[in-house]
């Protein structure tokens, strides 16, 4: 009865706040890997009540043509985006994040555009605030599309991941920068048109040359800026039509994606300008980089030996990293987690911020393999108990159980805090060869007489292990 009252732009409006608690509330629901389910869903739930009010907006209900290309649009984007979501490995993932980012930040820049080219069509001049709305959205959506379209080829290997630098970078990035602050002040001055096109090449071009020079390692934090880039220019994008839903979503994503970014950074030991600004990618690979010391011996073992210092273990904690996304080995692991608990062995899981190459990469992992929320530590959680783990079962993990970011300054990843396997009383690397983490450096962990190598495919070993506790 009170719908029908009041005016369709306020329904909208409201249902729109709807909306909006939704995206918070599943924001909040991503924060944990119990709730993380329910808050994708509740996300997913919101964006479809905020879509569909949208078709209640006049440019679209009063003209058949725009309600065709909206309609046109959405079906290609669900064709591409459905089937690349579905099929996409795990590992594969941060490239995904570039991708759907990238043409995020390039619509709200072409959403901005469009709507200034509109105004002019009506013979209209934009007042000074909607140029600049318009210039910020064109210039922060231009620089996550074409960013992010670097980041993608390097994450995919399609060129190196390594920081790619040339002659004379600083002083075209000077020039570049100076020719935007230039046109930014003309566009506004003048509210010429043409200043706006130069600004979006520029942009561009900007975005390629801000990513060209950070490295593989480096490259996911990236992709966690350029997320709040586009954020930011969707927030532009919504001040310029007018749109209350676009200016908080986009502020969301902006402010969710810095709050990552410096998180991200943090557990990697590093400040922000650091990863964007040196040249510490400079010796890293994206692949791995050279074999350990050969010089240097190390024991290896058994699937049958590890397998009875399991079971007959107290308490084992399992340190996953990258090489059991890359294995796919999470369903195996939980299957040995599984018998070691049977046995009366306690067991959890160790989880690094920053262990595989995503943020939560090992949540994600982990729950798909339904690893009961319970048995996930949280570094910081699991390291005052590393000392009374009979063992430190490291399933593909590197970098982030390596003792140098705390032993050896100058390392690459010196400050970086670490999960303490080396506490451990046995510590046991599942993994296929001596070479190292993403950092590209030594473990002096391999070394130690405590550790233990099992080598080859970290699914495969962990499959002999469950056979050997069970047969213990
Ligand atoms: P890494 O240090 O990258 O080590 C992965 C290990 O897995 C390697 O030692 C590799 O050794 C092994 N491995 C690979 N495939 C395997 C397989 N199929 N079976 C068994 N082992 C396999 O991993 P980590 O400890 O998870 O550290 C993550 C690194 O990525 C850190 O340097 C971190 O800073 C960086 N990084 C992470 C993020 C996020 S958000 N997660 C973002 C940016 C950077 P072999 O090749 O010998 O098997």
């Amino acid at each position: 009865m009170m719908a029908a009252s009041l005016p369709l732009s306020t329904v909208r409006d409201l249902f729109y706040l709807v909306a909006v608690a939704g995206f918070i509330l599943a924001l909040k629901g991503l924060g944990s890997p119990k709730f993380a389910r329910r808050g994708n869903q509740l996300g997913a739930a919101a964006a479809v009540l905020a879509i569909a009010f949208t078709f209640t907006l006049p440019t679209l209900r009063h003209s058949g043509k725009n309600l065709v290309l909206a309609l046109v649009a959405m079906v290609l984007g669900a064709l591409v985006a459905v089937p690349v979501a579905r099929l996409v490995k795990m590992t594969a993932m941060p490239q995904l994040v570039a991708f759907f980012n990238g043409v995020g930040g390039g619509a709200a820049s072409l959403v901005s555009i469009i709507e200034l080219l509109h105004l002019h069509s009506l013979g209209l001049k934009p007042a000074v605030y909607v140029t600049a709305e318009v210039l910020l959205g064109v210039l922060i959506g231009s620089v996550s599309f074409s960013g992010s379209a670097i980041a993608f080829i390097k994450l995919q290997e399609l060129i190196t991941g390594r920081p790619i630098t040339y002659p004379g970078q600083q002083a075209i990035n000077a020039v570049v920068g100076l020719a935007i602050g230039v046109l930014v002040v003309l566009a506004l001055v003048t509210g010429n048109i043409a200043f706006v096109f130069v600004l979006l090449a520029l942009a561009l071009v900007l975005g390629v040359i801000f990513v060209l020079p950070i490295g593989g390692a480096d490259v996911p934090v990236l992709i966690s800026l350029l997320n709040s880039f586009t954020g930011l220019a969707v927030a532009a994008s919504g001040f310029v039509l007018d749109n209350n839903l676009l200016i908080v979503a986009g502020t969301l994503v902006g402010a969710s994606g810095i709050i990552l970014t410096r998180l991200m950074s943090g557990a990697m030991g590093r400040s922000l300008p650091n990863i964007l600004f040196s040249a510490f990618g400079a010796v890293i690979t994206a692949t791995g980089g050279e074999a350990g010391d050969a010089s240097r011996s190390v024991r290896t073992g058994t699937p049958e030996d590890v397998g009875v210092l399991l079971a007959y273990a107290r308490k084992v904690v399992i340190i996953p990293g990258y090489g059991l996304a890359v294995a796919q080995a999470q369903h195996t692991v939980r299957e040995l987690a599984d018998a070691l608990t049977a046995r009366g062995v306690e067991v959890f899981y160790a989880i690094h911020p920053v262990a595989g190459r995503m943020p939560g990469h090992m949540n994600v992992l982990l729950a798909e393999a339904n690893v009961p929320y319970e048995e996930l530590k949280e570094m910081d959680e699991a390291n005052p108990e590393m000392s009374t783990a009979d063992v430190a079962l490291v399933v593909g993990a590197n970098d982030t159980v390596n003792p140098a970011a705390i032993t050896t300054p100058g390392s690459p990843i010196y400050g970086m805090p670490i999960v303490h396997a080396d506490e451990a009383e046995n510590v046991i690397f599942l993994k296929r060869s001596m070479r190292p983490g993403f950092a590209g450096i030594d473990n002096e962990l391999l070394y130690d007489p405590k550790t233990t190598l099992l080598f080859g495919d970290a699914k495969d070993t962990l499959a002999k292990l469950v056979a050997a506790v069970k047969d213990a």
